[in-house]
């Protein structure tokens, strides 16, 4: 009996050794210390020892238990030191290290300056309204009084969607509809998307950007269009803005101009983004047509107005120097993030 405790006891040394983890521990103590373990073994077979040398056998039986658990609770409290060391390795912070860099969106250059372009109109006492991209022939003709043959309705300008169905050439659909459902005092501004089938180069796209806004009340008159172009284009290109108006031919307004400003690279020298003129072409406007009015239900006797409409695009191009509108739609990063 004696030969057989002293070889468990080398036996367990060796294997204690080799153990490395909790894990591993905790099998080796359920392997020498459980109710099937060589310990219980031996108690048991300690009844066929002479009854003289029983409580000897006894004894050693003991120390050997109390030495194989006082061996593995040692390693047990160093294993569970050196486990929690190695866990708070891992999760151990290293506040030296560079952060890493978040992507944060942000406005494109064309919702940045169509904000700033309706805050000015808002700040002006206009509303902000909406009208569908797709729209009726008649909203964005007839109403606006475009003859049954004007070049427009053409294919070739206009993509339709069928015969009477089109996408918006321009904002000026906002205009008929509004008209129709709202009484005056009316003091609007309608940004959106209008479209046009052109070939598409570094001036010209088949969408772009628009601002519509008209104001009809009673006694409007070309001075109201006037001073309020003016200070709109003082508000955003600057105080020393020049303006000019120049007559030009829309259906829905009469008289009809187009507004220029004295050119903001060559302050009317003449340069090559003018075209040597000293003049950049902004924005069309006019006196609502007297037709427009009466298709909204807006008697011309008693009420006139004054509408405008501006291309996002090119006043955006014009005032960050940029030279090909396509940039706009390209999604290329390197752009988009220098604003
Ligand atoms: N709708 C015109 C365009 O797209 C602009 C405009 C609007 C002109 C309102 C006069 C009055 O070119």
């Amino acid at each position: 009996m004696e030969n057989s405790i002293e070889a468990l006891r080398a036996e367990f040394i060796n294997e204690i050794k080799a153990v490395d983890s909790l894990n591993d521990l905790e099998q080796l103590k359920v392997k020498y210390l459980g109710k099937k373990g060589p310990i219980q073994n031996l108690m048991k077979e300690l009844k066929d020892v002479p009854q003289e040398k029983r409580p000897e056998c006894g004894k050693f039986i003991n120390d050997l238990k109390v030495y194989l658990s006082s061996q593995i609770e040692t390693l047990e409290i160093s294993l569970t030191e050196s486990e929690e060391k190695k866990q708070l390795e891992n999760e151990k912070i290293d506040i030296s290290l560079p952060g890493k860099k978040r992507f944060v969106a942000r406005k494109h250059l064309i919702s940045q300056v169509l904000d700033d372009l309706l805050n000015i109109f808002k700040e002006m006492g206009f509303s902000v309204q909406y009208g569908p991209d797709m729209d009726t022939d008649y909203y964005n003709f007839e109403a606006l009084n475009f003859s049954s043959d004007h070049p427009a309705r053409d294919m070739q300008d206009t993509f339709y969607i069928s015969s009477n169905m089109l996408l918006r050439t321009h904002t000026s659909n906002i205009q008929a509809r509004i008209m129709e459902t709202e009484k005056p005092p009316i003091r609007i501004v309608a940004p959106g998307r209008a479209y046009r089938n052109e070939t598409i180069t570094t001036r010209s796209h088949v969408f772009f950007h628009q601002i519509e806004g008209f104001f009809v009340d009673k006694q409007v008159t070309f001075a109201d269009l006037r001073a309020t172009m003016d200070e709109f284009l003082a508000k955003f290109f600057g105080p020393d803005v020049e303006t000019r108006f120049r007559p030009s031919y829309f259906p829905f307004v009469e008289p009809g101009l187009e507004l220029d400003i004295g050119c903001i690279s060559c302050k009317r020298a003449g340069c090559q983004l003018c075209k040597q003129t000293g003049w950049l072409e902004i924005l069309g406007a006019g006196m609502i047509h007297p037709e427009v009015l009466k298709n909204g239900d807006i008697d011309p006797e008693i009420y006139s107005g004054y509408a405008f409409g501006m291309g996002i695009e090119r006043i955006v191009m014009l005032k960050y120097g940029i030279k090909d509108i396509r940039l706009f739609t390209e999604n290329d990063l390197r752009f988009l993030q220098q604003f």
